[in-house]
């Protein structure tokens, strides 16, 4: 289902190899940590499983995520990676997020919201945050909750609070009869879409989340070995000596999953010398960015990810074209895309500009679970090399601190 390749990542594989055995211990430690076990757990898909029953019976139209980083993240990478970036056009329940406090950006939730409400529709608003408490997610849930509030009396049923057991936000919700969705206490925002703050959103658009979690849970036993593409993906990150790593993923709707790993290494290694994540996509940034990654610095790690498409679209056949571009008439766009990763791989290869390559063969539920499963498993072995906790960001928490200040201080 996934291939990961690293023979042109210009590092000896005798040095990968030995670095991963040296990871071992770190390998044994890692079921005794419950994000790596999500996929295994039972009773937290039963309790999301019956929560999305209870809320599918409303017939929602619009699934609003209000959540942000590690509360949303995860969700639009899987949601658009199966759905596709488009999905809200021709298919319902429609899903928005909101995550960053620009009102231009809410006031179209807004709308979508009022539209549907008008209509005599249902929707579900879905409060994610862990901490409770991040002034972003707090902020547009009040004026989300207001707009609801004023179309429907029994707002309560609408609105699903995910959050820490006895957060502030928990215990709103229980005053305010809100349904409640637990985060596991020792999984933080980032390693939670096996959560319901992943799984609660994705099921009610009908993802398959047994499918999700399996390949997930096939992946974690592949990612036990240190032969394993987590260790051995780990060291490769510890032993370049590059400052950048750039996930090219050849597929418009992997962006956001992109992002959401961007997210993941940044938060959970961004604590000493580290790789500075970066997202770019195929064939798109190619016609921005390659000048600069084949011709510039040689600052960067490259991690290719190809995948399968479901589609299959064909050029037609208009001999006249030929003029323009020769070699497409009748041909698939995948074959043209691939042709394109191809001739990418041998430019950086001439260019002796280090990559990797992760494959998906299929892009379903089994293929996205089993990718973000590596991923975090990964990243926590990277953490070890690198001696940092994988599971802090208290960076993160001094810009929350500073923003309360501020905004208790009245000047804003
Ligand atoms: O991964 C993390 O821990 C962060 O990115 C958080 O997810 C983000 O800051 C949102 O926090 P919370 O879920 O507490 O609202």
């Amino acid at each position: 289902m996934i291939t990961f390749k690293y023979e042109n990542a210009l590092i000896p594989k005798g040095k990968i190899l030995s670095t991963a055995k040296k990871l071992i211990p770190e390998i044994k430690k890692l079921i005794s940590y419950e994000c790596v076990n999500l996929a295994d757990d039972d009773k937290i898909l039963r309790i999301t499983e019956a929560a999305i029953a209870m809320k599918k019976r409303l017939n929602p139209q619009l699934i609003v995520v209000v959540g942000i980083g590690g509360s949303n993240l995860g969700t639009r990478a899987v949601q658009e990676a199966l759905l596709g970036k488009q999905w809200n056009l021709n298919n319902t329940p429609k899903i928005m997020y909101a995550d960053t406090v620009d009102p231009d950006a809410l006031q179209c939730i807004i709308e979508e919201m009022q539209n549907t409400l008008r209509q005599g529709k249902q929707l579900i608003l879905d409060v994610v945050s862990k901490s409770g408490t991040t002034t972003e997610t707090i902020a547009n849930f009040e004026v989300l909750l207001n707009v609801l509030k004023r179309h429907r009396k029994d707002a309560e049923n609408y609105v699903v609070a995910t959050t820490d057991k006895e957060s502030k936000l928990w215990k709103l919700a229980v005053k305010n009869n809100f349904s409640l969705l637990e985060i596991p206490k020792n999984v933080g925002g980032r390693y939670s879409i096996f959560t319901p703050v992943g799984l609660f959103p994705l099921g009610m658009l009908g993802i398959d989340l047994k499918e999700l979690l399996k390949g997930a849970a096939a992946m974690k036993e592949d990612c036990l070995d240190a032969k394993g593409p987590a260790a051995t993906g780990a060291s490769i990150l510890y032993l370049q000596k590059r400052n950048i790593y750039d996930n090219f993923l050849f597929s418009t709707d992997l962006e956001s999953l992109g992002k959401w790993y961007r997210q993941l290494l940044a938060e959970s290694t961004g604590k000493t010398k580290c790789l500075t994540p970066t997202v770019s996509i195929g064939s798109t940034d190619l016609h921005s960015m390659a000048q600069l990654y084949l011709g510039g610095p040689q600052d960067k790690l490259t991690n290719f990810v190809i995948t399968h498409f479901n589609r299959t679209i064909k050029v037609p056949y208009y001999p006249e074209y030929n003029s323009l571009v020769e070699n497409l008439q009748k041909k698939e766009l995948n074959h043209i895309m691939h042709a394109i990763v191809q001739g990418t791989k041998t430019a950086y290869k001439k260019g002796k500009r280090p990559y990797t390559e992760t494959h998906l063969d299929v892009k379903n539920a089994r293929a996205i679970g089993a990718y973000m499963q590596l991923k975090m498993m990964e990243t926590i072995l990277l953490a070890k090399l690198l001696k940092v906790n994988p599971f802090d960001q208290p960076a993160v928490e001094e810009y929350k601190k500073e923003t309360r200040r501020l905004l208790k201080k009245g000047i804003y």
